[in-house]
């Protein structure tokens, strides 16, 4: 950052996983590992960074789960949460929180907020006709209903979204639906709600999302698309009791807010958390209520109805909080070109590729699969591949060969430049333009491009040390062996910079090795120098080769 530029509040907002199973790949590549990478660039780039998610809690994918198994819906999140938080312990995430839905804070926000908007006149309260499922005598909000797409045609349509089409559903509008608990047909029956004027929101929600720039077309379109074929009234409560009780009684027990409803809210009340765990309880505001900060959601593009439709109307139905600068929506990975998916079997688990990946390894291979624009389909294989012939031979090798040289020939001091050519300069300035070429890009939600043209950067300085050989310049002119090892450091020093918002525990090692200072937040996004008379500290391999795995892996 330059002396002239101000800081930039940045709120880093990851979608809320399901603590309702083990999270897999897909979700990783979906929405969970590109936040941390964008973090990781804002705060070393001097931004201040507020990055906050937890697991989500409630609804009905947790208590069909517990169903299902026959224990608590405590005792489902208590496991889920548990793995899914040691899971990005393990990755190196950084965020500021990581919470869950089940807090008093966030229990207080939900409640607050549908106060504030039963206050604005969007809640009123309707009769409706819901599913009932007879043998057992329960009502099946969302996920208890299984059916057939009115849009799609998909047949294993859940109540609550298609996961063929994206689009949001209602279970009444299943066609020919069935009971997940007894699988018979269920009737329907009267019960009464609060319902969410979500219509109100149609042109102020269309104006503004007209306005956006910068966002995937992707994401844009489908939000558009969603409100252009118009916004009905939601049922803002189901007839569910695991989840954010009203805070009014007028409907009778057995209630709670819609879990999609409130979840969404995790963004607003994590902040206020973290804020009220530092001592500072109004801190959240400048995220929250500065016009000049800025917002990324991190989502799978499952995600895209509730990030840039429904939440962005909330947010205008409460009012004064900010909306949404950019949902930088992922595609789906896909694993021989089926969806990811825990619960099907398509896709393993977080857990297994940490068991069975250096962590940094891992960030490499899903990072330069981020399904940006596209479905993009992964294997074991072509992990494996790149980690191989990407992340090891053009970065992992590069690394060594420096060190090793500069241990060789100097024993391991890295000497002054002397009679710096073009050549010489010429690679100094090209890390440099890497630097700022992929600060750009992952400013920009280019997450894939950046990590592309960060290690299309190490691959200059390979480039660079076959034109000079200093090995063979060894036997002839030391000290041209001396400038061409020292410029290669600098080099290394600036790409590992580059590269540490994908690979942070490894490039930190090298910047270690070389003596780089290093602040709270990592390094800092500049060409670092590295003097005349450093030692290059102990370095052995940074990466492993890999073999690929046997068939009962
Ligand atoms: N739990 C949801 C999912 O895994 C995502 C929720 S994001 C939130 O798809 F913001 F709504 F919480
Ligand atoms: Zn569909």
């Amino acid at each position: 950052m330059t002396d002239t530029q101000q800081p930039k509040n940045i709120l880093v907002a990851v979608a809320w996983p399901y603590a309702s199973g083990s999270r897999h790949l897909g979700h990783l590549g979906g929405a969970y590992l590109p936040p941390d990478i964008f973090a990781r660039y804002h705060r070393s780039f001097g931004n201040r960074v507020l990055m906050v998610s937890g697991s989500d809690v409630h609804g009905t994918p947790i208590t069909v789960r517990a169903d299902e198994e026959g224990v608590t819906p405590a005792e489902i999140v208590e496991r889920y949460h548990g793995e899914i938080e040691q899971n990005w312990k393990d990755l190196g995430f950084t965020y500021d929180l990581y919470t869950t839905t089940g807090t008093e804070m966030h229990h207080q926000v939900g409640q607050d907020f549908f106060l504030r908007l039963l206050e604005n006149g969007y809640l009123y309260r309707k009769t409706t006709e819901q599913f009932f499922d007879e043998e057992v005598g329960r009502f099946l909000p969302d996920r208890y209903v299984e059916g057939t797409c009115p849009h799609c045609g998909y047949a294993d349509a859940r109540g609550d979204q298609c996961d063929n089409c994206s689009r949001t559903l209602d279970p009444v509008d299943l066609i020919d639906p069935r009971s997940k608990l007894s699988s018979t047909a269920p009737v329907l029956r009267e019960t009464e709600h609060y319902y969410w004027k979500l219509s109100a929101f149609q042109e102020p929600l269309l104006d503004w999302l007209r306005t956006r720039e910068g966002w995937r077309p992707h994401v844009i379109n489908f939000a558009i698309g969603m409100v252009e074929e118009g916004l009905h009234d939601r049922s803002f409560t189901r007839d569910l009791d695991w989840g954010i009780p009203l805070p009014v009684d007028d409907l009778g027990p057995g209630k709670s807010i819609y879990v999609w409803w409130e979840a969404v809210m995790g963004y607003l009340s994590a902040a206020k958390e973290w804020a009220r765990l530092r001592g500072e309880p109004d801190a959240w505001k400048d995220w929250w209520e500065n016009p000049e900060a800025e917002s990324y959601y991190f989502i799978g593009k499952d995600n895209i109805p509730f990030h840039a439709v429904y939440w962005p109307a909330l947010l205008m139905g409460y009012g004064g909080l900010d909306l949404p600068t950019d949902v930088p929506a992922n595609q789906f990975i896909t694993f021989k070109g089926e969806k990811g998916s825990a619960s099907r079997g398509v896709g393993r688990s977080i857990s297994w590729y940490i068991d069975h990946f250096e962590v940094d390894a891992l960030r490499y291979a899903v990072a330069i699969n981020f399904p940006e624009n596209n479905d993009t389909d992964i294997s074991d294989e072509d992990m494996i591949r790149r980690v191989n012939e990407e992340l090891v031979a053009t970065w992992g090798n590069l690394v060594n060969r420096i060190v090793s040289m500069t241990g060789r020939y100097f024993d391991g001091v890295v000497q002054e430049q002397a009679d710096l050519d073009e050549h010489d300069d010429a690679l100094i300035a090209s890390v440099d333009e890497t630097l700022s070429e992929v600060g750009t890009l992952i400013s920009e939600v280019k997450l894939r491009a950046g990590l592309q043209r960060a290690m299309a950067g190490a691959q200059a300085v390979n480039v660079y040390l076959s034109e000079r050989e200093p090995w063979k310049t060894a036997k002839t002119d030391l000290a041209r062996t001396g400038t061409t090892l020292s410029v290669a450091a600098e080099a290394i020093a600036g790409i590992a910079i580059a590269l540490y918002p994908y690979l942070p525990f490894t490039t930190v090692k090298v910047l270690e090795a070389l003596s780089v200072p290093m602040g709270d937040h990592g390094p800092s996004w500049t060409l670092p120098e590295v003097p005349a008379g450093t030692r290059i500290g102990e370095l052995g391999p940074l990466y492993a080769k890999m073999e690929p795995f046997g068939e009962d892996e």
